[in-house]
């Protein structure tokens, strides 16, 4: 009996060819301009970094209020997640990060989250005016990155949608959560500034950053 060919045994990409990737090459064949999503994945990945690094400080400043303590760390930890879930994508699109930390936070797709009352980091918190941070002004700023990521994913899925199976489920994952923490932001800041409850669905995550979405047995995510 006469053997059947086999279908994908080879294709454009010749074998033992190194420089070229069958996974670039089907996607792009699909209708994914491959540079362009690259240069949104370093960009977003940028913003997941540097809204870890601002998270950081924001977290500090909620001194008083534990339970907005430990919603801002769980956002905070889940970012981290983020960006490690992104990143090993990213160069296995034939990418790479930037290798300087200054162009990666500058090229960042969401705005820096500063700390309030510093004039955008530039001095202390209250520093000539002050008007350091409040529990709601930190909340807004929180509110707003979420928001931006909220963006920046929904873009990502857009472009994946049905032609790269493996970007698109990364951005949902991530975007599943950035929606929750969008709601978490908008329920406290509605009570703690306007005294209105606007419920979000929230109760505590199992441990700080769980990140139940991205940070998936399944993947290498530490
Ligand atoms: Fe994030
Ligand atoms: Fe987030």
């Amino acid at each position: 009996m006469a053997t059947r060919a086999k279908k994908h045994a080879t294709g454009k990409v010749p074998a033992g060819d190194l420089t070229q990737r069958v996974g670039v090459e089907q996607i792009d064949a699909r209708g994914v301009n491959v540079p362009e999503l690259l240069e949104k994945l370093i960009d977003a990945a940028g913003a997941e970094f540097t809204t870890y690094y601002y998270y950081t400080i924001l977290r500090m400043y909620l001194a008083g209020n534990e339970d907005y303590k430990e919603i801002c760390e769980d956002a905070r930890l889940e970012d981290r997640a983020h960006f490690e879930l992104i990143t090993p994508r990213i160069y296995e699109l034939g990418g790479s990060i930037p290798y300087d930390i200054r162009e990666f936070a500058d090229r960042a797709g969401c705005p820096d989250a500063y700390l309030p009352g510093t004039g955008d980091g530039k001095h202390a918190p209250g520093e000539g005016t002050g008007q350091g941070p409040t529990a709601a002004s930190i909340l807004e700023v929180l509110l707003e990155a979420e928001r931006c990521a909220i963006r920046t994913w929904s873009e990502v899925c857009d472009l994946t949608f049905g032609k790269d199976p493996r970007t698109y489920d990364m951005a949902a994952r991530i975007l599943n959560e950035e929606v929750e923490h969008e709601a978490w932001f908008i329920e406290l800041v509605s009570m703690e500034r306007d005294g209105v409850v606007r419920p979000s669905g929230h109760f505590r995550r199992g441990a700080p950053g769980e990140a139940p979405y991205s940070k998936n047995a399944g993947f290498y995510n530490p």
